[in-house]
């Protein structure tokens, strides 16, 4: 009886916060977002160099679950103005979007700039202004130019120079038009994903590679942070900062908190700690436990590289708003006797033990992988809070996969109920700056090539004009952007 009165009142308590839900603040901006590789096409023309996607996609076909390729994918190389009409129509404050550092720099250094990528941002760039759209640009979503790849790409040390070139190039050329910068998307999946064979290169050495990666990849970040800092911001006044992808993590039992804690900081502490901590370097738990898993392996150091005092405090402080990612949730539980988690990076961080698990009432109709679970965005961000203090929060991407359809009300209801939890987290006080809706239209979703559809928009991919329709979604998002609510008295759903 007494369990039911406490059931019914926790109802009522989350019915009358959601009904009580204000409008978003003055100020907090909404976007749409994509990446290059999984929209642009234009895989070849003119000079543009080869990628590690392009490499991939045409070496090793069956890495794509329908052998398809981003050839073409949305074309949007030659229909950029397309995505101008569709961002327009939506009513969105800025539009994410990524540059293709081979198709900028081709042979993947300076000595040479293609007129034609260059002409092709601008273009873009211009574009988004005259509608009123800012533009904000991510340097890196995944890309790399594969002769820098056959170097060792983010493993070997000189990486951190030829990003920091590659950023300085792409700030002259733009930064007088573009304000934000995001230098690194999500680099677990840049370092954990594609030293698993999840994503390019497709290479299986997690435990050294993986680590390798995490190290450099943070390096690069913080030098293309410092250029900006020292050569761009005084004229310019923008802002710099690196997106990572969180799960929310929570225990299973009481019992796995300690576990939990040290999941998190694996996952996604590894790269936010660094950069957003008080201390810099790694995260302490994580440091020390990796430092005693590598002795009793039997290595003489400690498979996570050792930061030096110097760059512990070039990473320290190198962004300038967080950057965050977040699509789904996971409990933490230790493996039973005899179990072998799988290695996939939403079943497991076997790293340091910690086997992943969704909950039954976490059920979506999307991705397999994209447990739908509102509230843990809005625990992500009070955790973030909690970490690194009253930092601001650019929300970069959110949103689900749905089926082939316009109706898409699924997608309605995931971009409704994670922006409530934002409305509440902005509630609880936490500096939530703007939201991005991934994704603007129908992509090259990586390995799973057409099959898994993010959009806002439907993409007709076997229609050589590739026409981009507004789904179920995309209408409800413009009502967003109009009433400035999750929630508005005309929103049926
Ligand atoms: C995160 C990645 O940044 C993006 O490229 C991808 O399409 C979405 N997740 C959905 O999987």
């Amino acid at each position: 009886m007494c369990f039911r009165a406490v059931v019914i009142f926790l109802a009522l308590t989350r019915a009358l916060e959601v009904a009580c839900l204000k409008t978003f603040p003055p100020g907090f901006r909404f976007g749409a977002a994509s990446a290059a590789y999984q929209i642009e096409g234009g895989w070849n023309v003119s000079d543009k160099g080869e990628s590690i996607w392009d490499h991939i996609v045409h070496t090793r076909p069956g890495f794509i679950a329908d052998l398809s390729t981003g050839d073409v994918a949305c074309d949007s190389y030659h229909l950029w103005e397309e995505d101008l009409k569709i961002l327009e129509d939506l009513g969105v404050d800025f539009y994410r979007f990524s540059i293709s550092w081979p198709r900028l720099l081709p042979s993947g250094f300076p000595n040479h700039i293609s007129e034609d990528g260059c002409r092709y941002y601008s273009n873009l760039i211009d574009g988004l202004l005259a509608r009123g759209i800012a533009p904000v640009v991510t340097l890196y979503h995944w890309d790399l130019p594969q002769n820098l790849q056959d170097l060792g790409g983010w493993t070997n040390p000189l990486v951190v120079e030829w990003f920091a070139d590659y950023a300085r190039v792409v700030y002259s050329l733009f930064a007088d038009r573009v304000k934000t910068w995001i230098t690194i998307n999500e680099p677990c999946f840049v370092c954990d994903g594609a030293y698993r064979d999840i994503i390019a290169p497709g290479i299986e050495d997690y435990e050294i590679g993986a680590l390798l990666c995490t190290k450099y990849v943070l390096l690069a970040h913080a030098a293309a942070y410092r250029i900006y800092e020292r050569e761009f911001k005084h004229k310019y006044g923008g802002e710099v900062s690196i997106t990572n992808q969180e799960i929310w993590l929570e225990p299973k039992t009481e019992a796995d908190w300690e576990l939990t804690l040290l999941a998190r900081e694996y996952a996604f502490g590894r790269y936010t700690y660094p950069v957003f901590s008080a201390e810099g370097g790694w995260p302490p738990a994580l440091e020390a436990y990796m430092a005693e898993k590598s002795a009793k392996e039997g290595y003489p150091r400690s498979r996570l590289p050792a930061f030096t005092p110097e760059e512990i405090q070039l990473i320290k402080g190198s962004s300038d708003f967080f950057g965050l990612n977040h699509y789904t949730s996971r409990t933490v539980r230790a493996p039973a006797p005899g179990e072998r988690p799988g290695l996939y990076m939403f079943e497991s961080f076997e790293e340091v033990g910690a086997v992943l698990e969704s909950k039954p009432e976490w059920a979506g109709d999307g991705s397999d992988w994209l447990k739908v679970n509102p509230e843990g965005l809005r625990h992500n961000l009070n955790w973030t809070r909690q970490l690194y203090g009253d930092v601001r929060i650019l929300i970069i991407e959110n949103g689900c996969s749905s089926e082939d359809t316009l109706n898409d009300t699924g997608r309605v209801s995931y971009i409704r109920d994670y922006l409530e939890q934002v409305l509440l987290a902005i509630d609880d006080g936490i500096k939530v700056i703007g939201y991005t809706a991934w994704s603007l239209m129908d992509d090259f979703e990586w390995i799973d090539g057409y099959q898994t559809r993010f959009g806002l928009h439907a993409v007709d991919f076997s229609d050589p004009r590739r026409a981009r329709t507004a789904r179920a979604s995309a209408s409800y998002y413009r009502r967003v952007l109009r009433t400035r609510a999750a929630r508005g008295d005309h929103t049926e759903l």
